[in-house]
């Protein structure tokens, strides 16, 4: 993919974001390319998944209206001097920043408004739909390595539901290690890849998806989900939540690298969602049955197993049936 021919794409979307019917001409002249070129761009638009009617003679219409991301509104909502890269379709966020780690200062964040290659964790891939979600990628380096990082995943899970909650959403809960749940369906996933040498400082990249109008388009995602449109029955401008997840993972990562995880350990309690649940616990191949009793003050599982409480440090929960 050529970046010129990337922008031009850009600028047809934020032509057609409005969802206004353009003629081929029009979008043309203004981007001073020839009626073929445009519908070449529309074409590449639409097999990146984008829904744009073309209509003979009349020209191009989105079928839905975008809320496109604007570098602008971010930068102006920011509590702090951080760089945001603004991307229009890129592989994954993550490995934008990890490309860039050697140049990123704390807090460096990119977003996207589609990825490609969008991945979840433990392999799995996450849809990433253009415009439909948030795709976020923040950096930040752990002076103190690996060992200071112990319930990293639970403080940025922290951050995003912070701020859902202040945009109303008050069922939003927390599902360990790192799922942001709401009325019993996952809201947004949080993936985090560190680099580093043991005894050394460590890198991380903090990567969030929050649904925000996913649409009946995606059929791939195998759980239950849901969306902020769903949630809050409007959709909320994109940038404007961008900007508060920033504010919030950027406030919240400066507490944790000093106070670590201890000073979180009482907001993860309030928002448990496997609180006293009848959970199933899968490492590799074994699988463990209890009642979730929250997190130690590393950030570990709480299970009672048999009477007792036994303590993990990874594996994928889900809850048993009722
Ligand atoms: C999960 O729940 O499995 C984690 C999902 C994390 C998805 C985000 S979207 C932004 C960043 N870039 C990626 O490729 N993944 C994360």
């Amino acid at each position: 993919m050529s970046i010129k021919g990337e922008l031009k794409r850009n600028e047809i979307l934020q032509l057609l974001a409005d969802g206004k019917c353009h003629s081929g001409e029009d979008i043309g002249k203004f981007l001073n390319i020839s009626r073929a070129s445009v519908a070449k761009h529309i074409k590449m638009l639409t097999q990146f998944g984008i829904s744009i009617n073309s209509q003979a003679g009349s020209g191009y219409q989105l079928s839905t209206p975008l809320n496109l991301l604007n570098y602008k509104t971010i930068v102006e909502a920011l509590n702090f001097p951080i760089r945001v890269d603004v991307c229009n379709i890129i592989s994954s966020t993550n490995d934008y920043i990890k490309n860039k780690i050697n140049s990123c200062k704390k807090g460096m964040t990119c977003l996207a408004e589609a990825q490609t290659a969008g991945r979840g964790r433990q392999g799995k891939k996450w849809e990433s739909p253009f415009g439909a979600s948030i795709y976020l990628s923040m950096y930040w380096h752990f002076e103190a390595g690996y060992q200071s990082v112990n319930g990293l995943s639970l403080v940025v899970g922290i951050a995003v539901n912070n701020v859902l909650r202040e945009l109303g959403i008050n069922t939003s809960q927390l599902k360990w290690p790192n799922d942001i749940y709401a009325n019993d369906k996952k809201l947004a996933g949080v993936l985090i890849e560190l680099e580093g040498q043991i005894g050394a400082g460590c890198d991380a990249v903090i990567g969030i998806g929050l649904n925000v109008q996913l649409g009946a388009a995606v059929v791939d995602i195998t759980q239950p989900w849901t969306d902020l449109s769903q949630q809050l029955r409007q959709t909320p401008d994109r940038n404007l939540i961008a900007a508060k997840i920033i504010n919030e993972l950027y406030s919240l990562l400066s507490i944790f690298e000093t106070k670590g995880f201890p000073a979180f350990e009482h907001l993860w309690q309030r928002y448990d969602w496997l609180m006293e649940k009848e959970i199933n616990l899968s490492i590799g191949e074994s699988v463990e049955t209890g009642i979730g009793r929250g997190v130690d003050s590393q950030g570990a599982l709480l299970v009672e197993c048999d009477g007792k409480i036994k303590r993990f440090y990874g594996g994928d929960v889900s809850v048993r049936a009722s």
